[in-house]
């Protein structure tokens, strides 16, 4: 990969495409293109196409979906499976089209069977029923990395797909209708030390959980960007979990909040368990370097400074 390779991140605002962003920037890549989704919105083919066509990335990363928590997964569902179908084959289709040899996707790893075995491996895919929580989501994703494989085998481009963990960090979603649950935590457990009160959080805090700091995902992306990865899908995790209860308990030390959790246990809990095995990427090269304790620091301080700026994800 040279430096001035014309690298186009979608979704360069998100929380995972600017992490990738500010770190090709600080590798030295000099030609980073995005646009936001007022810009080129990918859901319409013919902008997409347009776009590809006066730009001519020849590189592409697709850091661009509709996200959201379990609450805005259960309440969307049409806008979960059909808006992240549309992007995804919109940019697939016309990178592969527009000569594009190089295409990193990135998708979740509710694209697993909700009661496969754990640590989940990348050929449990399609081996049992989805998550029914997220399953739209889960769908479109599974269409991606099927898109991938095919071109990878049909036409030999080097298409691969990296699904991450549950992601936190800098932009993150803090807003408490769609977010995921590191993030609503830290806003709970925030506001409630700032007005003196106990903590409701949902569930019953005893499923478990892995999580990725969102700038280890941007390093396993640019290191599938300078590698050429022998197979179509990894995995991209930490390879260890934790109960909610537990990272509950992590960010109200981290926070100081002093008071009561109180567990909603009328909120659904979604899967049990649900920890990566990260092997394979590991033989191929990589693994993550932050700690849980020490990456909630850093995004309980973004936070902190950010309060002004937060987005609302409005559906
Ligand atoms: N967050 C996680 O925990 C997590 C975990 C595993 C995998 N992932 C994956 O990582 C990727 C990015 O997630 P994220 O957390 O960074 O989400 P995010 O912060 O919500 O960012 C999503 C980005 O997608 C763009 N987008 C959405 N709809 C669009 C449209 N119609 N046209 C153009 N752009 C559009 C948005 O652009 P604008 O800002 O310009 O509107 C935004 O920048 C997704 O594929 C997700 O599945 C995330």
């Amino acid at each position: 990969m040279k430096k001035q390779s014309k690298i186009y991140i979608a979704g360069h605002r998100g929380m995972v495409g600017s992490a990738i962003w500010r770190k090709l920037e600080a590798e030295g890549y000099t030609n980073l293109i995005g646009r936001t989704s007022k810009e080129l919105d990918l859901r319409d083919q013919k902008a997409v196409l347009s776009f590809f066509e006066i730009e001519k990335p020849e590189v592409v990363i697709d850091a661009a979906a509709r996200v959201g928590g379990i609450l805005a997964n259960k309440d969307y569902p049409y806008q979960f499976l059909m808006e992240n179908l549309q992007i995804q084959n919109n940019l697939i289709d016309t990178a592969h089209k527009t000569e594009v040899e190089k295409f990193i996707f990135l998708g979740s790893s509710c694209i697993y069977p909700r009661l496969a075995p754990q640590p989940l491996k990348e050929e449990y895919l399609l081996t049992g029923s989805l998550e029914p929580t997220n399953e739209g989501y889960a769908i479109a994703k599974i269409a991606g990395v099927k898109a991938c494989e095919a071109v990878r085998k049909q036409f030999g481009k080097d298409y691969v797909s990296l699904m991450p963990t549950n992601l936190y960090g800098s932009h993150d979603n803090f807003d408490l209708n769609t977010s995921h649950v590191l993030p609503a935590m830290i806003r709970k457990f925030h506001e409630a030390k700032v007005n003196n009160e106990p903590v409701k959080l949902w569930g019953s805090g005893s499923p478990m959980r892995e999580f990725l700091h969102v700038d280890d995902l941007a390093d396993a992306v640019v290191f599938a960007l300078e590698n050429k990865l022998p197979e179509h899908l990894y995995n991209i995790g930490t390879g260890k979990d934790l109960r909610i209860k537990e990272l509950a308990e992590l960010i109200q030390k981290t926070v100081g909040h002093k008071g009561e959790i109180l567990w909603d246990s009328s909120k659904p809990d979604g899967t049990p368990r649900k920890l990566m095995n990260v092997d394979k990427m590991k033989n191929a090269g990589w693994k993550a370097s932050t700690n849980l304790e020490e990456g909630i620091q850093k995004t309980y301080q973004w936070f902190l400074n950010n309060q002004d700026k937060f987005k609302e994800v409005k559906l």
